[in-house]
């Protein structure tokens, strides 16, 4: 795993940014697995600003990695909205080209038809993650398999309570949402993983140092060739191999 180091979660992001932005200028017909969460927001705001300096989205295909179950894809707290809102809305991907898992429809069926949608399009060129509290990835929660493919997972208490400043007093919050599985994320051919701030610290670590362990779902990224995760200072605090890390950089070339 490429371990990039940031000084600031600004240039956690711009470095982010620039990978997804050179990926689609190299070859615009990319499939791109995308995320949401409050860590991704300035990564969208970073493509909007490279579409309108002249950056094309028209050829590109997308996947969402997760819906909320129970919610339709206009509610103001489904992920479709706020990639709506965030991107989508903003560039010119063709529609026809955009999938989001479907969480108001049976989710047995609509996670077999996300699966088959995946394997017709795909495999992702970059799936794009960001990285929860326990160490979820999508909405694997800890004791997910790591062969498990898109369906209907329950969440855990934790991820709801760090979701629930998205919803109002009077508004249901999902206890569970339609996730590509640890094995559909893993059959991308690239991954890049992106974490800020000290709250997922202890995430980052258990991620890249870890075990690899159903109990930090995003440790399965181990077994892949080619993951590279970036992080600002405060949530690589906890990196045993900080040091190595920054090191190794100093030596890295970009294939881009
Ligand atoms: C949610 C999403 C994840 C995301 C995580 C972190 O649970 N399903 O894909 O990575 O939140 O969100 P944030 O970036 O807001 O910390």
């Amino acid at each position: 795993m490429r371990i990039v180091l940031c000084n600031s979660p600004e240039e956690a992001v711009s470095f982010t940014v620039n990978r997804i932005a050179r990926l689609v200028a190299r070859k615009p017909e990319a499939v791109l697995g995308l995320a949401t969460g409050g860590t991704m927001e300035p990564v969208y705001t970073g493509l909007v600003a490279a579409h309108r300096e002249g950056l094309s989205f028209a050829k590109a295909t997308s996947f969402n990695l997760d819906e909320y179950v129970g919610l339709t894809p206009n509610h103001p707290q489904s992920y479709r909205y706020y990639m709506e809102q965030h991107l989508f809305g903003q560039v010119d991907m063709d529609p026809s080209r955009i999938f989001v898992p479907r969480g108001d429809l049976d989710p047995l069926e609509a996670a077999e038809a996300y699966e088959s949608e995946i394997r017709s399009r795909g495999p992702m060129d970059l799936q794009l993650l960001g990285l929860g509290h326990n160490g979820h990835i999508g909405f694997n929660e800890p004791g997910s398999s790591l062969a498990s493919r898109t369906r209907d997972k329950a969440l855990t208490m934790s991820t709801r309570e760090a979701n629930a400043r998205y919803f109002g007093p009077d508004e249901t919050q999902p206890i569970s949402a339609l996730t590509m599985g640890i094995a559909t994320i893993m059959d991308a051919k690239e991954i890049l993983i992106l974490a800020v701030g000290a709250a997922k610290a202890a995430a980052v670590r258990a991620v890249a140092e870890g075990p690899v362990t159903t109990m930090c779902p995003g440790s399965a990224l181990q077994f892949h060739q080619n993951v590279t995760m970036v992080v600002d200072e405060d949530a690589g605090a906890g990196l045993v191999l900080k040091s190595y890390y920054r090191e190794a950089e100093t030596m890295h070339v970009d294939r881009d």
